[in-house]
């Protein structure tokens, strides 16, 4: 059962969430029906998938694989371009009154501006900039998600005209989080999100002597990325003003409130819905309020940031 109860109303952006559990892109495609099935299985906020400007068909199969220590995958972006993509959110609001992120995808600021004008006549309420997939940069030849100086330049152009918060998803792998948070931040962000997938790695399948997945390389999400998660959030959260969605790898309750001590303002939880089913976010908001109670904390607020002192 579901216990809703004021403990766990989190306040993000201006926005009053039930619980503080998110959706992130990706995990559910971008369907108007999966981003329902969340919210009615106790998720606060949900994100669609990551759309690009035209329709992608994403990698051939296999795409994803589970390995002890979570999942793999090299999806490929697929997706149904902006246009359709935005059609599903305002399917999405007719039944639902939940907030939802437009995820969006490109290589370069003039092709996340014109993104950015599509999201700005949708209902979405924040739009979310995925900088963290390792594709190149035509224009700068360097993945958009390590340098500085490209963060700030794409967060800045779209938040000059986008009419909605704006929110950048970092990548795990960079040498430096502090200064890509940062740059983030100075570009105007409003939220950070973090972190997308982990790698890339790769598995041989012994049997057949070939690579498991058919793009060879996949970022991996799930119990195995959750202490870089951590570490990044803990690290970004020590030098940024912005609120952070911290997720990777988080499964139950005691996850979510390490994430909340790691720095996180809200928690997704992605590869945790195929390990405990779509119901997770009902299970891990139910842990939560279990954890509130045996500390006598009032509400989620009570859970901090820790300090380390030496
Ligand atoms: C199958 C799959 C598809 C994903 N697609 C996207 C995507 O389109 N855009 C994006 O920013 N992140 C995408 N992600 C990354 C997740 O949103 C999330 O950042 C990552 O999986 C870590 O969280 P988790 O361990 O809770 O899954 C995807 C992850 C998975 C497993």
């Amino acid at each position: 059962m579901f216990v809703l109860n004021s403990r766990l109303k989190t306040f993000f952006l201006g926005s009053v969430l039930k619980t503080p559990l998110l959706l992130p892109a990706g995990v559910m495609g971008i369907s108007a029906s999966s981003l329902l099935y969340a919210v009615r299985s106790g998720a606060g906020i949900v994100t669609t998938k990551s759309l690009t400007l035209q329709p992608r068909s994403g990698h051939n199969g296999p795409v994803i694989s589970a390995f002890e220590g979570g999942f793999i995958n090299a999806m490929g972006l697929c997706n149904p371009g902006i246009e359709a993509g935005l059609k599903e959110i305002s399917k999405f609001k007719k039944d639902s009154s939940v907030p939802v992120i437009a995820s969006v995808f490109a290589i370069n600021s003039e092709e996340f501006v014109k993104l950015t004008k599509f999201v700005n006549s949708s209902k979405a309420d924040f739009i979310e900039l995925n900088l963290s997939c390792p594709n190149v940069s035509d224009e700068y030849g360097v993945p958009l998600s390590s340098s500085p100086v490209i963060v700030e330049e794409v967060v800045r152009a779209v938040s000059e005209i986008s009419r909605i918060p704006v929110i950048a998803k970092l990548s795990p792998n960079v040498p430096n989080i502090k200064s890509l948070a940062l740059a983030a931040e100075k570009g105007g962000a409003s939220a950070l999100c973090m972190i997308n997938t982990l790698g890339p790695g790769m598995e041989i399948d012994i049997n057949l002597a070939r690579p498991v997945l058919k793009n060879v390389f996949g970022g991996m999400s799930g119990p195995c990325v959750k202490p870089v998660a951590i570490k990044l959030v803990f690290e970004a959260s020590g030098v940024v003003k912005i609120p952070i969605i911290g997720l990777g790898g988080i499964m139950t309750g005691a996850d979510a409130v390490e994430m909340r001590m790691a720095g996180a303002s809200i928690i997704g939880i992605g590869t945790g819905v195929y390990y405990r089913g779509m119901d997770v976010y009902r299970k891990v908001s139910n842990e939560i309020n279990e954890y509130l109670i045996e500390k006598d904390f009032k509400n989620i607020n009570d859970i901090k940031r820790i300090r380390i002192d030496d």
